[in-house]
């Protein structure tokens, strides 16, 4: 049992860490005691030196990570990186541990550091915001108790001057005021001259109490638990809910928001972040619930992922049409309806597309889960959704804490019953005549809501030598861009894949905004690492961290602010559950999302790597080595079909829906050109074929011709493939290669997957396309190359990095 609270901060150029005794009890309890408290100037190197140092704080007190019963953390406001890298690798460290995680405002921490040092009276704390403006907040400090009026918010010091002076004067202050906070630094003259224009007494606090300390932290913890703070207090202790402050959104919404109250459109009031993130889970369909057809027609034709989510009361009529669609349906419009009325219920929907294809519904009877009905629409029908629906319910119902699950299925139904048997689920008996439309007899089925402990032996049952040698089962997460995502994989076996897409909160803006990207990750990276380890169980549930063998995540290339929060969120997890992460390369994931579908895949092979952010011919010789053959000197292609859609005034991302309507179009209507196809290297170019595309719309535009968007989006299309293939065959031709890879989103186009495959094809060289769900961002193929890494490769250290730009040409193995 853990006896120590943990705090740290990392949203200013000072790095806090602190350490308190901790009982377990409510700290307010008692005097709490601090047993080290430490601040130190640390500009953008949180990353680096935060884990580290909290051993070496640990260590100084004769203590181990073990000993961390509760983690305490700055939520900002402060830069956005910095505290989202602080916030990240809390989240992480408590999860790892199995510890709650508390956050707090970091300017009540620097007001309680102030109040620590003996200070009582009135104090303004100016904390650097960056962009010429500060977080401001008046504060008072009276016999030890800390207390403020307003939530951090931001703004230019004249400006919000003029309200913190308004607000000293109007509670009656007296006194001197003691400034503080590293906004000084910049902004000294103009805080001093408002407060001495307005004829306020003032005094500069010491400079060693401006930054945060890790005492202040716990301090404010403490204060904000007992409702002492404005800022709110999340006091769930869990991990997912403990989110960052920010005063502002995103700079792009900022922007659209300026414009729309210009254009005197309505605007909702700005809330802050909330603490819950809307971001859609999806799960995509699990490899081995692919149906059993030709490797390559698998690759061209599976299925795109699945949502799960509950159900509410506006999908009772998708609901009532699968069920009037069945064979037996059972279930009427007005007993689903009530249903909704009741409590103890769960109901759960699987969608495809947006469009309702199965649902479960659970309810709590007399102490036992019964399943009410589990239904799939015929399009959803052997791609494993029942067992999600299945096993999402039941996961659920483990609130109820129940231990015996029950129902009841058609003696006829034999997929049903082979589905619960491999759930654990044994036949208890016969209810004769059961249903009511063709008095067929009922079987009836009981299996066993798992425990925690239960799942532990289940899933440590498997040792790791049991397993194949790059068998390893391996946790990973995936956030270079716009999805975050977790997978969990035994070595080639996909055992969970989770997916939460951004896409629609990018979107708007015609393509993804970095800090937006940065933002929903956070809000979402627990949930998804929750998400897969939860439905990676079979029969039991969430997988404990103890059964992995190693972590890993990509750390290169991709958005740095993106990158960041995934690896801080492992780089956590590592330290708190004591297993070595592995730093991958996202353009080596998308590779090997090849072998997920074809293990059989051997060097020497050639890649092409198509996505939103590259392009790229790569060879490989030998496993885990790479040379870039040649790469697009300007615009990737997922960007040219992104943008060429755009032209044509669709939304993003364009690819699939220019892909779409190329498949009714004329490839040969335009003749547009096709760059560097005879350039005797392996370089592409794009943007004069996308500059091609839009000028020839913009003129058709302009001279009043209605455009043919299959015909424009086939010979666009057409343009890429042509290049595409021809160079790949060159490569193929020139290395020698056995294997030819189509790799990143743009490889779920389906032309280029079949010019590609008939090129390949006539030079006897063996082609593998990923399955959709493996072709666009995911986890399970960073998973995957983690699994062949585990055996050779070093894991990363606490102080490693992300970075934005990484080449694969350089040895792994
Ligand atoms: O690999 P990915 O998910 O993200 C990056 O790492 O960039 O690739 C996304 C890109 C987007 O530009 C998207 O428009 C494109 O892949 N894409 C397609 C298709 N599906 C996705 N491009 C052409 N045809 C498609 N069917
Ligand atoms: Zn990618």
């Amino acid at each position: 049992m853990g006896k120590v609270l943990l705090s740290f901060d990392t949203g200013g150029d000072f790095l806090a860490v602190g350490i308190a005794r901790y009982t377990g009890e409510p700290l307010s309890a008692h005097p709490f005691d601090i047993l080290s408290s430490e601040s130190f100037p640390a500009p953008r190197r949180a990353n680096i030196m935060l884990l580290s140092k909290i051993d070496e704080a640990l260590a100084q007190l004769d203590l181990d990570r073990g000993d961390i019963a509760a983690v305490v953390v700055g939520r900002g406001p402060g830069s956005f990186t910095g505290v989202r890298i602080g916030v990240a690798t809390a989240k992480g460290i408590a999860r790892g541990l199995g510890v709650p995680l508390y956050g707090v405002s970091t300017v009540d921490a620097i007001a309680r550091r102030i109040a620590a040092s003996g200070y009582e009276g009135w104090a303004f704390i100016a904390a650097d915001a960056m962009r010429k403006e500060i977080y401001p907040a008046l504060v008072r400090i009276d016999a030890g108790a800390v207390s403020r009026a307003r939530k951090d918010y931001v703004g230019k010091p004249e400006d919000v001057l003029i309200d913190v002076i308004d607000e000293f004067r109007s509670s009656g202050a007296d006194g001197t005021l003691l400034v503080a906070g590293n906004g000084l630094l910049k902004h000294r003259d103009s805080i001093v001259s408002s407060l001495s224009e307005a004829g306020i007494a003032y005094e500069l606090a010491e400079e060693s109490l401006w930054p945060v300390d890790g005492a202040g932290l716990i301090a404010a913890y403490v204060d904000a638990a007992n409702g002492g703070s404005p800022e709110p207090f999340v006091d769930t202790g869990r991990p997912g809910d403990v989110l960052p402050i920010y005063t502002r959104m995103a700079d792009a919404e900022e922007t659209e928001r300026a414009k729309k109250i210009a254009a005197g459109d309505s605007v909702p009031a700005y809330e802050k972040a909330s603490d819950r993130s809307g971001v859609g889970i999806l799960v995509a369909p699990d490899a081995d619930d692919a149906p059993d057809a030709p490797v390559a027609d698998q690759a061209l034709e599976s299925a795109p992922a699945v949502i799960l989510r509950s159900l509410v009361p506006s999908d009772i009529e998708a609901m009532v049409a699968i069920e009037e669609a069945l064979e037996h349906p059972e279930w009427t419009r007005g007993l689903i309806h009530a249903e909704f009325e009741l409590i103890n219920r769960i109901w759960i929907g699987a969608f495809l597309q947006g469009e309702l294809v199965g649902f479960a519904g659970f309810a709590d009877l007399a102490g036992d889960v019964h399943v009410l009905d589990v239904v799939t629409a015929p399009r959803a029908r052997r791609t494993g959704v029942a067992r999600k629906l299945m096993l999402t319910g039941m996961q659920r119902a483990l609130e109820w804490r129940t231990n015996k699950i029950t129902l009841e299925v058609r003696v006829s139904n034999a997929p049903a019953v082979k589905l619960y048997e491999s759930l654990g689920f044994v036949q208890a008996g016969v209810r004769p005549s059961y249903y009511s439309d063709n008095r067929e007899d009922a079987l009836i089925m009981w299996g066993e809501m798992v425990s925690d402990e239960i799942a532990q032996a289940w899933w440590s049952s498997v040792s790791a030598q049991e397993r194949a040698e790059d068998g390893a089962r391996i946790l990973a997460l995936e956030s270079s861009c716009d999805e975050t995502a977790a997978a969990v994989v035994e070595g080639n076996t996909v055992v969970s894949n989770v997916i939460a897409s951004q896409i629609d909160f990018h979107a708007r803006f015609g393509g993804v905004v970095p800090e937006i990207a940065s933002r929903k990750h956070i809000e979402a990276v627990t949930g998804v690492v929750d998400e897969a380890l939860g439905l990676s169980g079979t029969p039991a549930f969430s997988m404990p961290l103890s059964a992995l063998d190693a972590l890993a995540v990509t750390d290169c290339p991709g958005l740095v602010g993106a990158l960041v929060v995934g690896l801080a969120f492992m780089k956590g997890l590592g330290f708190g559950c004591a297993k070595p992460l592995f730093g991958i390369n996202h353009l080596e994931g998308h590779i090997y999302a090849n072998i997920l579908a074809h293990p059989e895949i051997e060097t020497p092979f050639v890649a092409l790597l198509v996505s939103g952010g590259h392009t790229s011919l790569i060879h490989s010789p030998e496993p885990g080595f790479y040379r870039t053959l040649g790469e697009t000197l300007d615009d990737a292609t997922g960007e040219a079909f992104d943008k060429v859609a755009k032209a044509l005034g669709l939304p993003y991302p364009g690819g699939p829906i220019i892909s779409a309507l190329a498949e009714t179009g004329d490839p040969c209507a335009i003749a547009f050109p096709r760059a560097m196809m005879r350039s005797g290297d392996y370089s592409f170019s794009l943007s004069g074929l996308k500059t091609a595309v839009i000028t020839y719309i913009h003129k058709a535009q302009e001279a009043g011709e209605e455009l043919d968007h299959n015909d424009i989006a086939a010979s666009f299309q057409q343009a890429v493939i042509d290049v595409q293939v021809a160079k790949s065959v060159r490569a193929v031709q020139e290395t020698g290669a056995k294997w030819f890879l189509l790799a990143g989103g743009v490889a779920a186009n389906k032309a280029l997957r079949e010019g590609l495959t008939r090129a390949m094809e006539r030079l006897d060289v063996n082609v593998s396309v990923p399955p959709f769900e493996y072709c666009t961002d995911n986890a399970a193929m960073i998973a995957r190359v983690a699994a062949a890494r585990v055996a050779h490769d070093a894991p990363l250290d606490f102080t490693a990095d992300a970075c934005a730009h990484a080449p694969l040409d350089f040895p792994k193995i």
